[in-house]
This record gives structure tokens, sequence and C-alpha cells, in this order.
């Protein structure tokens, strides 16, 4: 049976990743200049998904308002918010399960970048019949993920940040599952040490009662976006990826720019004088530069003014202001931030309003 449904998760606090998710929700945080969680839906669309249920921390607004009812990808979207509070993201699926009723399905964590289509996955899930399918993906520090256990080339168990991994794969999060069998699960778990129904207890379920969990291994690129270098690799690694035809230039150039590589410009933004772009950049609509050097690997937002700075491997959300000699490089800055030149008496020293949890390395 074709998976036609996919969970998505859309709420959390990303506490690591304040002060930026202080006021916007780490699944709108733009990469490459679009809402994380657009790379999630649209990597569901492109295997075949035509349904979406997206979790919402309660009270929340905007996701539903930037992802909207789903036309723009041509599917339908709808959003649920999980009840009694965050316990965990097996919690999160088991809350969908009106939605899904009988019929196979995709969880997906849309903190989860990856490259390549889950076209294959999705494919030997439905001829093999699995009752469940995992991505797993080699990493370096298997100790802050689920990790798969192998008797020879058999798995056989699933175990949530083993202190000592057996081996160096993650368990990542793209999971398939064939119809109820999740949900009468759900009933048999309990919460681990850290107060959370795991995904992995569901997993290690389903292997110790002899279900049939398949598994393939994400060969491309694959990263949990849970730190702020980590967005900020992903903020690279897609713009490095983006099809050339992707970039097109709708503003207005002054004769002097040089434009070197990929560079997107959006509507209404302008480039006055001594600007030189190094791609692969994306410049959003209305954003305004001016003596300064732009790139590789860097996404503005709408609106923001760059003057006299050097910037590169950053992402600047929409209506920031930048207007100072500087040097900025491997950074994140949120909407309407300010850096510019102190006026009048310098020797006082830098004048600072920083919120909580900001992080300045002069
Ligand atoms: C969760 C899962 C873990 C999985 C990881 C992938 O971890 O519990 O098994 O490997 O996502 O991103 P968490 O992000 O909740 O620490």
């Amino acid at each position: 049976m074709k998976i036609k449904k996919a969970i998505l998760t859309g709420g959390g606090r990303a506490t690591r990743l304040q002060p930026i998710t202080s006021t916007i929700n780490k699944h709108l945080l733009p990469l490459a200049n679009k809402p994380m969680i657009f790379h999630a839906i649209e990597k569901a669309v492109e295997a075949g998904v035509e349904q979406i249920f997206i979790n919402t921390n309660p009270g929340e607004t905007e996701l539903q308002k930037c992802v909207g009812d789903g036309g723009h990808w041509g599917i339908n979207v709808q959003f649920f918010e999980q009840t009694g509070g965050p316990q965990g993201i097996a919690h999160v699926v088991n809350e969908a399960k009106d939605f899904i009723g009988d019929d196979p399905f995709m969880f997906y964590l849309s903190d989860n970048i990856l490259f390549g289509s889950l076209k294959d996955m999705f494919q030997e899930f439905e001829e093999k019949e699995y009752d469940c399918m995992l991505a797993l993906s080699k990493v370096p520090d298997p100790q802050r993920f689920g990790v798969p256990i192998f008797d020879n080339d058999i798995l056989i168990d699933v175990v949530e940040k083993p202190e000592n991994p057996t081996n160096d794969f993650a368990v990542t999060g793209v999971y398939l599952y064939g119809s109820k069998l999740f949900f009468d699960t759900f009933q048999k778990i309990e919460k681990s040490d850290r107060g959370e129904y795991e995904i992995s207890s569901i997993h290690s379920h389903f292997l110790k009662s002899g279900r049939r969990v398949g598994y393939s291994e994400i060969t491309g690129w694959w990263k949990d976006t849970g730190k702020t270098e980590d967005l900020i690799l992903a903020n690279q690694l897609l713009l490095d990826e983006k099809d050339e035809k992707e970039f097109s230039n709708y503003g207005s150039i002054s004769p002097d720019a040089e434009i070197i590589g990929k560079v997107h410009i959006g509507l209404g933004s302008s480039l006055a004088n001594d600007v030189k772009i190094l791609g692969p950049v994306i410049i959003a609509e209305n954003c305004f530069l001016e003596n300064c050097t732009i790139g590789p690997h860097v996404t503005l937002g709408q609106g923001t003014e760059i003057k006299n700075a050097r910037i590169k491997n950053s992402i600047i959300l929409e209506h920031t202001t930048i207007e100072c000699n500087i040097d900025i490089s491997d950074s994140i800055l949120g909407k309407h931030v300010k850096l510019i030149n102190r006026e009048g008496d310098r020797e006082r020293g830098r004048r600072m309003i920083l919120g909580d949890k900001t992080v300045v390395e002069l």
C-alpha cells in the first residue's frame, strides 16, 4: 500500500537554538531562505505524500500562517496540538492517531535536513511490506541519537542515546510505518528516564516482538539541526546544492557591482556602489546594499540593509541593519537586529542592547 500520509513535527522549544528561537519557531528559521519546515514538506511531497499533519505548540499561529493549507504544494495540510504538553516524539505520533486511521504513514522530524530523495525508501517499504522502516546515517557522535544494534547484518534492537554505542550509525528522523501497529505498540511503552515516550522504544518493541523492521542508509548528507553550527552548515550545503536555475536577478544593480557565481537578488532589492557578491548567495526582496562584500554562503532576509560590512557563511533574518566596518562570519542574526556605528563619543566604549542568551564573539 502506498504511503500518502505524513506526520511532521512543528512544535518544541528548541532551547539549544536560543536566543534565535525565543521569538521564532525553530521550524520557521530560514535555510537557503526557505523556512526549515518547507524542506521537510517538499521531501514528503516528492516521495508521494498527499496529506500532512503538523503538530504545533499551544497558541502557535505563525506556523499555520506560513505553511497554509498545503495548496502551495498541491496537497492538504492540517495542524494539531499535543495534549498535555511535550511528552516525547512517540507521543506526537500517537496524537495524530485519528488522522492516520488504518493507513501507512511517514513520520518526519522537520528539523532533519537531508539531501536526496526518499522515493527509493518508500518503494522498498511498499514492495517488502515492512511494518516499519528506518533511515540510518553514519555520524561521528552516535551517543546523541537513537542507535541501531545489529547481529551481523540483522537489525535486532534500537537504543536511545546509548553511553557506549556499538557502531557509528544514527537512526535519523525519517520513519515509515504500516497501518495501526504503531498505535497499539504505543499503549505498551513507558516513558524514559528523561520523561519522554521515545520513538526508539517503539522500534525496540517492534523488533523484540518479531515485526518486520527494514532499514536503509542515507548515503547523501543528513543533519539534525539541533545546534546553531548545524543551521549554518545546513544553510551552506543547501545553497551549494541548489540548482543554478533557481537563482535569478529581480533587483536593481549599480554598474560597478561585482557578482560572481550563483546569486539570487529579490524584487525591490538594490545594490548601490561598491558591492561585491560571491555566490552562492540569496538576497531576498527589498534589501539595500552599499560598499560591502557578501558571500559566499550568505542568505539575507527581506528588508535587510548592509553598508560597509563584509559577511560570509551567515544567515541574516529579515529587516536587520548592519551599517559598520565589520567582518562577520559563521553567524546567525535574528530579525530587526541593528549593528551600527555609535554616534558621537566612541571613546566611552561600545553600546549594546543584547537579549538573553545572545552570543557575541569580538
Ligand atoms: C530524536 C530521536 C532519536 C533520533 C533523533 C534524530 O532525538 O529520539 O532517536 O536519532 O531524533 O534527529 P532528539 O532530537 O529528541 O534528541
